[in-house]
């Protein structure tokens, strides 16, 4: 969740005021999402859920936008921030972009001024070098004739050229670089973008790339921040591709290729594919999936892992047929697993890739197949293993305890019990065996909250492990964040009121325990749960990134912040009665930081617990409409899933009651 390490930039007041005037709602919002007039107001299909029935609104007069069905809401700034998944500041400088607004940060450090214009510069000049590239795809002879000429031979068509941006990059040495300093740009910065080399006899600047077919490659939010460049010569001697070094705007552990053409159909479907490189990535969208991103060769990181996160928990694997390095990428898949997510695999025929299968079958083949030859990871992962081991008792040992290291990192307890069962079931093997070695490891690598022997003071960003809400119960992960705004409002009531106070009190026996705002962070991360009322969860995140002050000065920076919502709304949390829905459990007996303890772990189990009760009500409607379906498996599924909540909720109302002051 939102930590970080930097203090948020300030942008003037008067510049915000600008923005927020100047930005209207329909028009921001209309950027993204096809707009229905509705009265005196509109109506579109939601982007941030998936639905049929239009019920995210906007309303001009109010300049905020509301949706009925996710209960996202909020301004225009909270609709970028959130669409684009962008921070405040960076939020209101897309804005600012759009309306020609200048906005420049004030208080920013002389060092972070140089490091922001140079990053500007070097984007500057690789968006440069990526028109110039594609002016010379579609208007010179070379470009038309052998790069143009390429891309269709493969099949993509002009329209789908355009979108990616493709190009060619000419056959003299330098003709980029010269055309990039005769426009102006400096060389230092063509040099620092990975665009241009020195030469070492003359000092003259040549092109990195020449005589190449170029895919440039696009942050989330569309800048174009470095290329990969193909050959279309056949000799052995020549690299078929040669990509950006890194640069400080080029960090590969963090990209991904196609996000940003990807990130909106991979929240609408909820599932991301995985492929290995630029080709797979455009083929897939000519055949019409959308959802799609590449690695380009490496192997995930974390921080590619979280990026997919954000829109989606589910990510399938689309591995080549013949790709002998299946097995040495298993344990890597671990990490995704680690990440909470769900994976699945898809193999494909010997000898195809995604790309060639795209393009050897009609966009409804390629997607009956993804769908068909879908297979859950560990699942897959047990049946490759298994094939090799045969009888050899020492390998099937090894094979049993490689299945366990995956179900071992996954983080939802419900989860893994089911991937033992099934486990067992596959192998052949008793569950108790299986889920005491999974126990084992995960005590030795003391992931989750509940490994008994975890360290007392985490590091700064690790993942914190103090003891939490008793039940230890942790909301499965067919729960999807829901909107129930009065425990939101409580939440935050009690992290900007008390949030730096000590849960349970500090006394000789308690010096520097766990805080307010430590313990609602772990719980909402250890279920994943991020507050839907975006102006709550924008204060929330900017909470946790200023958070080493006093909280008297953290009440103040809100009071004094340059969103007037922020302001309106710890106004109100700190000054209004309110009508708290822990005030109904407990009577008023103040002073209130005495009993912090029972408080905030409450509203925590009132929040977690109206959630699940939404998601009940939501299985039970799914229930009676499979019913009538006479759709039996899934029947099964959500009787399956109404139990476990059921558990769920009895735990957390034991666990209620015995809160008491
Ligand atoms: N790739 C790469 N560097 C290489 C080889 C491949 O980055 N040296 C990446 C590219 O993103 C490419 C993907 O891996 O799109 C697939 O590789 P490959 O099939 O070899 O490239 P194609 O351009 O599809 O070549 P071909 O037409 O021979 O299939
Ligand atoms: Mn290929």
């Amino acid at each position: 969740m939102g930590s970080g390490a930097s203090l948020v930039p300030m942008i003037s007041k008067e510049t915000i005021d600008k923005i927020l005037d100047t930005a209207q709602i329909e028009d921001v919002v209309g950027d993204f999402v096809a707009l229905r007039r509705r009265g005196a107001n509109y109506m579109a299909c939601c982007p941030f859920h998936n639905e049929k029935t239009p019920s995210f609104s906007v309303s001009p007069s109010k300049g905020i936008f509301k949706c009925f069905g996710c209960g996202k809401a909020g301004n225009s700034v909270n609709f970028i921030m959130e669409h684009e998944q962008l921070g405040y500041v960076d939020a209101l400088k897309y804005l600012g972009r759009k309306y020609s607004i200048d906005v420049t940060d004030k208080e920013e450090s002389p060092q972070d001024a140089e490091n922001r214009l140079r990053s500007e510069s070097l984007m500057a000049v690789t968006q440069f070098a990526s028109e110039f590239y594609a002016n010379s795809l579609w208007n010179t002879d070379q470009g038309i004739s052998v790069g143009l000429g390429y891309f269709r031979e493969r099949g993509f068509d002009d329209e789908l050229i355009k979108k990616f941006m493709l190009g060619w990059a000419p056959s003299g040495r330098d003709s980029m670089s010269r055309a990039a300093l005769k426009a102006g740009y400096k060389r230092e910065f063509l040099i620092a973008a990975g665009l241009s080399i020195e030469r070492d006899n003359d000092k003259e600047l040549v092109d990195r790339f020449y005589e190449r077919v170029m895919f440039p490659v696009h942050t989330i939010s569309g800048r174009v921040i470095a290329f990969g460049g193909r050959t279309l010569k056949a000799e052995k001697t020549v690299a078929k591709y040669i990509n950006s070094p890194e640069s400080e705007i080029y960090i590969k552990s963090r990209t991904l290729y196609g996000i940003y053409f990807a990130k909106s159909s991979i929240t609408k479907r909820q599932k991301c594919y995985l492929v290995e490189g630029y080709t797979d990535v455009i083929s897939f969208h000519k055949a019409g999936v959308e959802n799609v991103v590449a690695s380009s060769g490496t192997s995930l990181t974390t921080e590619q892992i979280r990026l997919i996160k954000r829109f989606t928990p589910e990510v399938t694997i689309l591995y080549d047929g013949d790709a002998a390095g299946i097995k040495a990428s298993l344990r890597g898949i671990d990490m995704l697993l680690e990440e909470g997510l769900r994976i699945k695999v898809v193999l494909f025929p010997d000898g195809e890739d995604p790309d060639s299968f795209a393009r050897k079958n009609t966009p409804e083949e390629l997607r009956k197949f993804l769908d068909e030859s879908e297979e859950d990871f560990i699942a897959f992962k047990t049946r490759l293993l298994t094939a090799e081991t045969k009888r050899d008792p020492i390998q099937r040992a090894r094979l049993i305890q490689e299945v366990v290291a995956s179900i071992a990192v996954i983080p939802d307890a419900i989860n893994r019990a089911v991937y033992i069962e099934e486990c067992s079931l596959r192998l052949n093997i008793s569950e108790e065996i299986l889920s005491q070695e999974v126990k084992k490891l995960r005590r030795k690598k003391q992931y989750g909250a509940y490994s008994g022997d975890a360290p007392a003071t985490p590091e700064p960003g690790a993942p914190l492990y103090f003891p939490v809400l008793e039940t230890g119960e942790r909301l499965p992960q067919f729960i999807t964040n829901t909107y129930c705004e009065p425990a939101e409002k409580e939440l935050l009531y009690y992290l900007i009121k008390f949030g730096e106070h000590p849960l349970y009190g500090a006394d000789e026996e308690n010096p520097g325990s766990v805080t307010v705002s430590q313990f609602i962070l772990t719980e909402l991360s250890n279920d994943d749960l991020e507050l839907q009322n975006l102006v709550y969860k924008s204060i929330f995140d900017e909470y946790y990134i200023i958070k080493e002050r006093s909280q008297e000065e953290i009440q103040k920076y809100f009071m004094n912040h340059p969103n007037r919502e922020f302001v309106n709304v710890v106004l109100d949390l700190l000054h209004q009665e309110h009508n708290l829905t822990i005030k109904q459990f407990v009577a008023e007996i103040p002073p209130e930081e005495q009993h912090l303890s029972i408080t905030v772990p409450k509203s925590i189990l009132i929040y977690k617990a109206k959630i699940t009760s939404i998601a009940y009500q939501g299985l039970c409607k799914d229930l009676s409409q499979a019913d009538k379906d006479n759709d039996e498996s899934r029947k099964n599924e959500l009787m399956e899933q109404l139990q476990i909540l059921m558990h769920i909720r009895n735990s957390f109302s034991k666990e209620l009651k015995r809160l008491t002051i």
